[in-house]
């Protein structure tokens, strides 16, 4: 199927307490964001990719591009929530193939390897499907919390933890985007959910895909790189 690619790094950062977003920090010696759109390239290079960043970064991206002689996807402006970001993007798409596909996927995934990607935009596009996220088993114990601050345990093994690429049809996930703002969006499977896209697909995930979100993280994706040699 043709894909758009809506890679989303227009956040600030800030659990990452460094001065610059991770999205930016240096992973085996090349910016993480480098990472994360030649990942797209390799796996799929015929798509398009669509890059959100902060206004506020253009020109520092573009300066680490010509720095490193890379070639930038086409930006796009985000906003102040990944939901309203991933809106932005989602709303200059011009689709006109019906059996389009939309991809999304965190900037701060860099290590999303070309089968993850696959699994999800193939399982995708079968009838029916609304779209396919991957997930993986979790290995902590987990407790949901109640308003008075009690917590009952619930089952691991029926849980998951979703990664992204997270891939749906594409007029489909346009429409989901048109709902308002709401706090449980964390990802675009819930924003399609809340229209009633309720037959996701779970693919499968990898324990690689890590979304660098503190500090030691970038550690360890130099130490999965190194593995990879
Ligand atoms: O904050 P979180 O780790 O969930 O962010 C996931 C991805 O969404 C990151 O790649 C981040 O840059 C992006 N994001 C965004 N716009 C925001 C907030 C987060 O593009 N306002």
């Amino acid at each position: 199927p043709y894909t758009f690619n809506i890679i989303v790094a227009a956040g600030s950062g800030l659990r990452f307490g460094a001065d610059l977003p991770k999205q930016f920090c240096m992973l085996d010696g090349r910016p993480v964001l480098f990472h994360t759109i030649e990942a797209f390239r390799k796996a799929l290079p015929d798509g398009e990719i669509l890059l959100v960043l902060s206004e506020s970064h253009v020109d520092m991206w573009r300066d680490l591009c010509y720095r490193f002689d890379f070639v930038s996807p086409d930006i796009v402006c985000g906003g102040s929530s990944r939901w309203e970001s991933v809106r932005n993007a989602v709303m200059t798409l011009h689709v006109e193939n019906p059996e389009s596909v939309i991809t999304v996927h965190d900037g701060a995934r860099p290590l999303v390897s070309s089968s993850v990607i696959h699994d999800a935009v193939m399982a995708a596009c079968m009838p029916g499907v609304d779209g396919a996220v991957p997930a993986i088993a979790i290995t902590d114990s987990v407790r949901m919390l109640d308003d008075d601050g009690s917590s009952m345990p619930l089952a691991r093994q029926r849980l998951r933890a979703v990664q992204t690429p997270q891939a749906f049809p594409a007029g489909l996930l346009k429409e989901a985007y048109g709902l308002p703002f709401s706090p449980d969006f964390t990802d675009d499977a819930s924003v399609m959910a809340a229209y009633g896209h309720e037959n996701i697909i779970l693919t499968e995930g990898s324990a690689e895909n890590i979304k660098i979100t503190h500090r030691g993280d970038l550690a360890l994706a130099e130490f999965i790189l190194d593995g990879r040699r």
